[in-house]
């Protein structure tokens, strides 16, 4: 039997809750479908972080090398530990180790949700640069506290970077329905946005059976809200993905629906799936938080792995659920529900 390696990381608050029900989803499909999933828990975390003083151990990132997968629910305790501590001493480094650059996101509605806009029949596949650009981290302050202070943040595109994020997108619209948007600000950014249109251009010329568009990020954020429908593919760079997609978790109904994969694409290392929301400690501990996000993002990573059978399956439950009211509005069902309804229709699925 197929037996899959997977690093479990549920980190802090509900990031527990929801990667429990996760895995829960996960074994039911995989022992159905003949495939193992044999997962090592790892408690990194804020509270690993106050017991030890590192959110990972040194050798973190070489342990997790050898695994197929990484499945992560949330970190982040401000309370206790500064967010740019748990940020910087764990996703950051795992994302940058494991050339993770393309970071995926799918906006739809689920059966059942009701998002905050009119239009309903859009399905969105946002991809995120997510090692360069506008958070590469150079810059630097000088003079500080004085009147003459000066702060620089120098957004950095390199010809690798952009090329290999587009050449991503355009393979992932020739698995949809073959169009690309890719997302600009050339006529007020003279260097940086130029060279990302100029490389869209070339790359586009690689894959003649797929249309693109060009879009300010400007146009693009209203065009999210009013004809999203007219959207199949999105790639931006790092800042722009970053605000694209908490615009298209808002229009699939929040953060409870909202799933992301941080992929290699040559699989020369493992890619790590994880729900787009944090660690929420307003609801920590109370057993309310919605799975569903977390699911959908270990469906990915099913898929991912090459068991599209077991990936669909799992969404079709996820879709069986929703379609019923379950899991659609906050609060109205437990953690404990929602799993045990999307268990249930997933055995009767496959
Ligand atoms: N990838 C990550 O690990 C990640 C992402 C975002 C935030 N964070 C961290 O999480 C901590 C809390 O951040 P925040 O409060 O800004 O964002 P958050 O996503 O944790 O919570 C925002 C709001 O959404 C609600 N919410 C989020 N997920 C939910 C779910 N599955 N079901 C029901 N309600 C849900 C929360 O209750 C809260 O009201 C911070 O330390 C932050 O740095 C981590």
């Amino acid at each position: 039997m197929k037996t899959y390696k997977l690093a479990l990381i549920p980190g802090d608050g509900i990031g527990v809750d929801v990667t429990a029900s996760a895995m829960q989803v996960v074994q039911a499909a995989a022992s159905s479908l003949g495939f193992g999933i044999n997962p090592q828990h790892f408690d990194w975390s804020c509270a690993h972080y106050l017991e030890t003083g590192t959110m990972m151990p040194e050798n973190g990132i070489e342990t997790l090398r050898s695994f197929d997968a990484i499945l992560l629910g949330a970190v982040g305790w401000p309370e206790t530990v500064p967010d740019s501590v748990s940020l910087h001493g764990l996703l950051l480094p795992i994302r940058k180790a494991f050339t993770q650059y393309a970071n995926i996101r799918p906006h739809r509605l689920l059966p059942g949700v009701e998002g905050p806009l009119k239009a309903e029949g859009f399905d969105i596949l946002c991809i995120r640069e997510n090692t360069e650009g506008e958070y590469s981290g150079a810059g630097g302050r000088v003079h500080q506290g004085t009147v003459n202070e000066v702060a620089t943040e120098t957004a950095i595109f390199t010809r690798t970077g952009v090329e290999r994020i587009l050449r991503f997108a355009f393979d992932q619209a020739r698995l949809r329905r073959g169009h690309v948007t890719s997302v600009t600000k050339s006529n007020a950014q003279k260097y940086s946005m130029v060279f990302w249109d100029e490389i869209t251009r070339l790359v586009a010329q690689d894959y003649p059976d797929v249309t693109v568009d060009m879009m300010h990020i400007d146009a693009m954020a209203a065009r999210m809200v009013m004809a999203p429908e007219s959207l199949d593919v999105v790639v931006a760079s790092n800042l722009f993905g970053d605000i694209l997609t908490d615009l298209g978790a808002a229009i699939q109904g929040g953060l409870g629906f909202a799933a992301s994969a941080n992929i290699c694409p040559d699989r020369s290392s493992p890619s790590m799936f994880e729900p787009v929301h944090g660690s929420a400690p307003d609801i920590a501990g109370k057993g309310i938080a919605n799975p569903i996000a977390t699911i959908w993002s270990a469906a990915m990573m099913l898929d991912h792995l090459g068991e599209a059978e077991a990936a669909a399956a799992i969404m079709s439950a996820v879709e069986a659920a929703t379609a019923k009211g379950i899991g659609t509005r906050p609060g109205r069902q437990t953690t404990d529900e929602i799993t045990t309804a999307i268990l249930a229709a997933l055995e009767e699925n496959v």
